[in-house]
């Protein structure tokens, strides 16, 4: 039953033994791009298209960058959990093989699931789905948020090492000793909070919006941890796509903050001004992070950009706010600064 496309024999088996495929159909295995950390297919069945992804040992990208395979598990474990609560805005799991290190989910089409990091780049900058986007990750945070089985399943801090801290943060103090003690403190500080379930990847290219909202993927670095990571890390890319798309400057500046917003409203398991101040401190490290650490921003293509960043960044390392808007402030004060 092994088509000649099939990229290996047991994954055609695995979805034969989880009833997703029948033994001998036909089926057309075809890579999906975008990820640097897995295998991803759409595989097309006579009932119709689905998903398969398998983790990877060693990253696609240019640093070397190894991590554990049983992330793919633990992905797994996210989907479940998200698909509990938020149905609509995460693909449906259907089959799971822990040996293997791969799960089948729901295929979504592109053409209804447009990636959000696209629409962004080309300009298509809307408030709405950002909004969308901060109720969904706030939620899903406040629902997990001092959960007790959740926080032993996702007891994943290695790997949150491995793929975030150590790659974003911990790489770049390397090459910014003034900057060092601060980015360690920063790594520190994170992994030793543990409060909600953190999703760990929340990037526009994680991110498909769909006709019933935003739809979370990719949640291979979950862990039980500092839900601030996740508001950070996603902000970072609104601020970033300032230096992309200029013109989308001021729309981009209002996703920020409809984003902020939307999230600290489902935000009740703790105080908003501890859990916005340690936001707000982790930004600034994580802006530096996409420019000097492990896996910098692929648009920033021009030095002046990229001193643009590491301008605002130290700044606000050396001299941290409370406040996402005095972060977005100080961002927007330096592109101003730098035209005139
Ligand atoms: N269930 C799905 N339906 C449709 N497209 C998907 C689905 N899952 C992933 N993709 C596409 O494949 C890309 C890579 O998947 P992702 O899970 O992000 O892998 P990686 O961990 O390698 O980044 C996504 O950016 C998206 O475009
Ligand atoms: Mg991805």
């Amino acid at each position: 039953m092994t088509q000649p496309n099939s990229p290996d024999p047991q994954l055609d088996a695995f979805l034969v033994e989880h009833q997703l495929a029948c033994k001998d159909e036909a089926l057309t295995w075809r890579p999906l791009t975008g990820g640097v950390s897995s295998d991803i297919w759409r595989v097309d069945l006579a009932k119709g298209s689905l998903c398969v992804k398998r983790a990877l040992s060693t990253l696609k990208v240019s640093a070397t960058w190894e991590a554990p395979v049983s992330r793919n598990a633990d992905e797994w474990a996210w989907i479940q959990f998200a698909a509990r609560h938020c149905p609509d805005n995460v693909p449906i799991p259907l089959a799971h093989d822990a040996k293997l290190g791969v799960f089948a989910m729901s295929f979504l089409t592109p053409a209804a699931h447009p990636v959000w990091k696209q629409q962004l780049l080309e300009g298509d900058v809307c408030a709405d789905t950002a909004r969308a986007v901060g109720r969904l990750v706030g939620h899903l945070h406040a629902v997990s948020a001092d959960d007790s089985e959740l926080r032993d399943r996702f007891d994943t801090l290695e790997n949150f090492q491995a793929l975030r801290l150590d790659p974003y943060l911990i790489a770049t103090s390397k090459r910014h000793p003034e900057l060092e003690s601060r980015l360690r403190y920063l790594a520190q500080r994170t992994a030793s909070i543990r409060t909600a379930l953190v999703h760990g990847d929340v990037s526009p290219k994680n991110i498909l919006v769909g006709p019933k909202g935003p739809v979370l993927l990719d949640a291979e670095c979950a862990w039980f941890g500092d839900p601030a990571f996740d508001l950070a890390f996603c902000l970072n890319h609104l601020l970033l796509k300032c230096l992309a798309r200029p013109d989308r400057q001021e729309a981009l500046i209002a996703s920020f903050k409809a984003l902020t917003e939307a999230y600290f409203d489902e935000a009740d398991w703790e105080l908003r001004a501890a859990l916005e101040a340690r936001t707000a401190e982790l930004l600034p490290a994580l802006l530096l992070a996409r420019v000097d650490g492990k896996s910098p921003v692929e648009y920033l293509t021009d030095d002046a950009q990229r001193d643009h960043v590491r301008a605002v960044a130290a700044r606000l390392l050396l001299e941290p706010v409370d406040y996402l808007y005095q972060v977005a402030q100080t961002w927007r004060e330096e592109i101003e600064s730098r035209q005139s």
